[in-house]
Parts: structure tokens; sequence; C-alpha cells
């Protein structure tokens, strides 16, 4: 008989939150329009994680390659980014939620890296859950960006490079101290990873859901936890009734 993997709740959950341009396009709206409502999708979101009591939340909102989308669209975008900080950071405070940011700061409108660091100033010592807001984000640029770090380090001669293992490189990432995520959820159908935390799902199990991110409610939620809860986690050992 095989033991479910864990009893209880995952501490990380990382989401990509997808499908926003379809599900408006299959209902004759803009894509814009699936932005919007999947904005109410994610404060759903992030009420059933605090409930639930999920520790860190991490959420794809704006990935380093969404730059080559319509104009428009990106602009869209920022501005959405920009309101839900405006009208959301009060009440993410009150409910103790900390809010924090990763991804690139460099080249963004002065006004936002304000608006985010603000955000992550205020709620600081929050201890509720972790909402991490992984925006302008890609995972092979913060990697490079670690190691560009190292790289000074070592010339600078204060790092041997006998002393770079996984863990300094973990300390060099936009997630330092950040658990790695135990549970990572993609909505719309698709099965890949779109450069999103790619150090640190090396054990992550993935759930795949078909619905639309608009649609997803705190049920998908609960049965993607159900189902993370029915997987085996071996981190390279053996199944525990084998070992
Ligand atoms: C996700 O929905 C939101 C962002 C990438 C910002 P999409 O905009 O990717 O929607 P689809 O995948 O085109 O339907
Ligand atoms: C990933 O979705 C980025 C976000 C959800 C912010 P995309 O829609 O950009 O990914 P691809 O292009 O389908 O891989
Ligand atoms: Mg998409």
């Amino acid at each position: 008989m095989t033991q479910p993997a864990s009893v209880v709740p995952p501490r990380h959950v990382a989401i990509i939150m997808d499908g926003n341009g379809r599900w408006a396009n299959a209902r004759g709206l803009p894509r814009t329009a699936g932005h919007k409502q999947g904005v109410e999708a994610l404060r759903g979101a992030v009420r059933t994680a605090s409930e639930l009591g999920i520790e860190y939340l991490t959420i794809y909102s704006f990935s380093a390659e969404n730059w080559s989308r319509p104009r428009a669209e990106v602009v869209f975008l920022l501005d959405l980014l920009r309101r839900f900080i405006l009208q959301d950071v009060a009440e993410l405070h009150r409910a103790n939620i900390r809010i924090k940011v990763i991804g690139c700061r460099e080249g963004l409108e002065s006004d936002i890296v304000a608006l985010l660091e603000h955000s992550e100033k205020l709620t600081r010592d929050n201890t509720g859950l972790t909402l991490i807001v992984a925006f302008n984000y890609g995972s092979r640029q913060e990697i490079a960006r670690a190691a560009r770090s190292i790289a000074a380090d070592v010339r600078a001669g204060l790092l041997d490079p006998e002393e770079i293992t996984p863990e300094l490189i973990a300390s060099r990432l936009d997630t330092v101290g950040i658990p790695d995520p135990d549970l990572l959820i993609r909505t719309s159908g698709e099965q890949r990873i779109s450069n999103y935390l790619l150090w640190q799902c090396a054990y992550t199990e993935f759930v795949f859901v078909a619905e639309h991110w608009p649609d997803f409610t705190r049920e998908s939620f609960e049965q993607a936890i159900a189902e993370y809860r029915r997987r085996e986690r071996r981190f390279g050992g053996l199944a525990a009734q084998t070992a």
C-alpha cells in the first residue's frame, strides 16, 4: 500500500496564473478583461492560502519574457499591478500578510519600483502568509545575476571557487531565506515551467489544472492540494515503507 507522502499542507505553493487571455477570448472579450478577472482569482487564492495555513505563496505576475507582448497589453498589465498594490496593500497588511517581490527591478519605471518597495517595507514585520510576487521575473536571469555576484566576489578575493556550493548559490538568488516550493500549480492546461523558479523547483510536485486562471476557485486550490497529498516525495531516497 502506498502511503500518502504528506499529511501536512504544503508550506510553500507556487502558482503560474495562466490562461487569462483564453478565458476572455472564449467569452468574446478582449484579453485585458481576462487579466482583470484574473486579479479577482488572485485575491481569492491569497485568502485561501492564508486560511489553509500555507506559509508561502509565490505568484507569477509578469515574466521577463512577457515584454514581448503587444505594447498595449504590457501597459495594461503594468497598470494592473500598480492598481493591485494601491488598492490591496492596506488590506493585505491588515490581514498580517508579508509581501516580497522577486525579479529584476533594473529598467522598471520608477513609480512601480517605489510601489513594490513600499509594499515590502510596510508589511515587513507581518507574521502571516508571505506573498511572493514574481514580477519581471525570469529564473535564468536570476541565476545569471547570482553567478555574476559570486564571480565578482571571487575576483575581489572574497571567495574561493571551492566555496561555491548549492547553498551558496541559493543564498544569492532572489528567493534567499524562502524554502523551496512544495507544490507548483499551473492553470490553463499548459504543462511547462516557462522560466519560473528553475533552481527552486528541483523536488517540487507539479499539478497542472485545466481551468483558466480566472476560473480558479477555492475548490480548485483544495483539489490541487489533495492531489499533492497523494504524491510520494522521495528526494532521491526510497519510499518510506521500503526503506
Ligand atoms: C496569464 O495569462 C497572465 C500573464 C501571463 C500575465 P495569459 O495572458 O498568458 O493568457 P493566455 O495564456 O494567453 O490565455
Ligand atoms: C507564464 O505564462 C508567465 C505568467 C503567468 C506571468 P506565459 O503565458 O507567459 O507562458 P508561455 O509563453 O505560455 O510559456
Ligand atoms: Mg499564457
